[in-house]
């Protein structure tokens, strides 16, 4: 018999609401910071259900949407930009799907979101990754080394593109330039969806702009437009605008909605007559509290200098207080349950901790009393977990096969030794630790067993912690 549910409740709804009420100091996604980062006619409090509009003809919406594009274009230094209202995702999945062929080799860091996983799986292309470079005692992706890209590039001359993300996910950047030499002629493609920023804090010549030919923002992260809204930007002959919209199109919605659409030109305007200033602004003010920070017993804080030329974007503070005993997990509980802060990531080692430059300066004075106080807590010290991905995984049949092939749902022990058949990934940040099509052994089911253990989510396993593997004819 079908259980009877009192239809008088929406437990989501309901959770936001309660949720807005709740004094979180917001170090998290989306920039905005709970509205500090808007402009004031979002404030209106019918505003969104009025704007919530679809295509109807009482309004120039293919003139208005153009005209829109073009500006964001001409402030992010693009030839052209679309704006995307299903995540830098759409941008990922839509440029691998309209730029490339099926079979195409494409070159990708390893630090990859699992969107980039996904493009390659309807696009059908055949990825070829480069190891990460990994941080020591972080066990965080430093980027794309450039040795490493070399040598890729001799074993495989005939590959069509780079992929790389830039900056990593705790906002460490690359030089854009140097891949932009090394792969020459081909097609350079930058995940920027944690950047676009940088330039405006004073760091210059790390933004895609300055070498890609095609770049991503998820401009909801750090730049404060709605959830869920981003842009692509191209810059160059090598794509063909025309089959870019049609990769586009093929996974977008045809309702996109007008509300998001309008947060992205609202934000590109607030980003251009302030939000930009105040990321030079506020830069001082940023980088005293990230001294005073440092300065605290036990915890310590991600800077430079780093290898290869990187820097750290100043608006992300990553946070280690293993010498307390804590793991980064540990670390992000106690900071929300007690100090009300409200992190954007953990892991084993570290909590990262997102900053707009139009955040409330009381948040940040928050952060450090609150840094200060766990410092005083000496709770006993754990060394720091040399936590580093396993090497790449064989891969053994094509990533597209690996999705579409029959599939069983194996325990982690008995997955060892199988074909994945799902994307594996510790979420946040969604950097995939198996592909489908890639041989799954004991150090990837270690390395899952190991987060799950100490409080982490990994998606890709079922809600019983198995694994999707391909069914083997027996
Ligand atoms: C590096 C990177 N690229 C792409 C994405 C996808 O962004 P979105 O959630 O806007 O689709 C994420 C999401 O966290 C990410 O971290």
């Amino acid at each position: 018999m079908k259980t009877e549910f009192s239809q008088n409740q929406a437990p989501l709804f309901e959770e936001l609401l309660r949720c807005a009420q709740r004094p979180l100091a917001p170090f998290h996604t989306p920039g905005h910071k709970r509205g500090a980062g808007l402009e004031p006619e979002w404030f209106q409090s019918d505003i969104v259900a009025k704007i919530d509009l679809t295509e109807i003809s009482a309004f120039d919406w293919w003139g208005a949407l153009e005209k829109a594009q073009m500006l964001a274009a001409n402030f992010f230094d693009a030839d052209l930009s679309f704006f995307l209202t299903q995540g830098a995702s759409q941008g990922i999945i839509g440029a691998l799907t309209g730029i490339f062929a099926p079979g195409d080799k494409i070159l990708v860091s390893r630090n990859c979101h699992l969107s980039v996983i996904k493009g390659i799986t309807i696009a059908g292309l055949t990825p070829i990754f480069i190891e990460t470079d990994y941080l020591p005692e972080w066990g965080i992706p430093g980027g794309l080394k450039k040795s490493a890209l070399r040598a890729k590039i001799k074993e495989h001359p005939d590959y069509k593109g780079l992929l790389i993300t830039n900056p990593t996910y705790q906002g460490i950047a690359n030089r854009i330039r140097d891949y932009r030499e090394l792969s020459a002629d081909r097609i350079l493609l930058v995940d920027e969806a944690h950047g676009g920023h940088l330039e405006w804090s004073g760091i210059s010549g790390y933004n895609a702009y300055e070498g890609a030919d095609l770049w991503i923002h998820g401009t909801h992260k750090m730049m404060g437009s709605f959830t869920q809204t981003g842009m692509l930007h191209v810059n160059t002959a090598r794509i063909e605008p025309d089959q870019l919209q049609q990769g586009l199109d093929l996974i977008t919605t045809t309702s996109p909605s007008y509300v998001l659409l309008a947060s992205l030109d609202s934000n590109r305007r607030f980003l251009a007559e302030k939000g930009r200033r105040l990321f030079r602004e506020r830069l001082p003010e940023l980088m005293k509290v990230r001294s005073r920070i440092a300065a605290c017993d036990g915890a310590r804080i991600l800077e430079g200098p780093l290898a290869e030329d990187r820097v750290i974007d100043p608006w992300k503070i990553t946070l280690n207080f293993n010498l307390l005993g804590l793991t980064g997990y540990q670390a992000a509980h106690i900071l929300e349950t007690d100090f009300r802060i409200q992190p954007e990531y953990a892991d084993l080692n570290q909590v990262t901790l997102l900053i707009g430059p139009w955040q409330d300066r009381a948040d940040l004075e928050a952060l450090y009393q609150a840094v200060t106080a766990i410092s005083k807590r000496k709770q006993g010290k754990i060394a720091p977990i040399n936590w580093m991905p396993p090497s790449i995984p064989a891969q053994v049949i094509p990533v597209r096969d690996g999705v579409f092939a029959s599939k069983t749902w194996v325990s982690l022990e008995e997955a060892i030794g199988r074909v994945a058949a799902n994307i594996i990934a510790p979420y946040p940040p969604g950097v995939p630790l198996l592909v489908p099509g890639e041989l799954i052994g004991k150090d990837e089911v270690e390395s899952i067993k190991q987060t799950i253990l100490s409080g982490g989510i990994v998606r890709g396993l079922n809600s019983g912690h198995k694994i999707a593997v391909v069914k083997e004819n027996r």
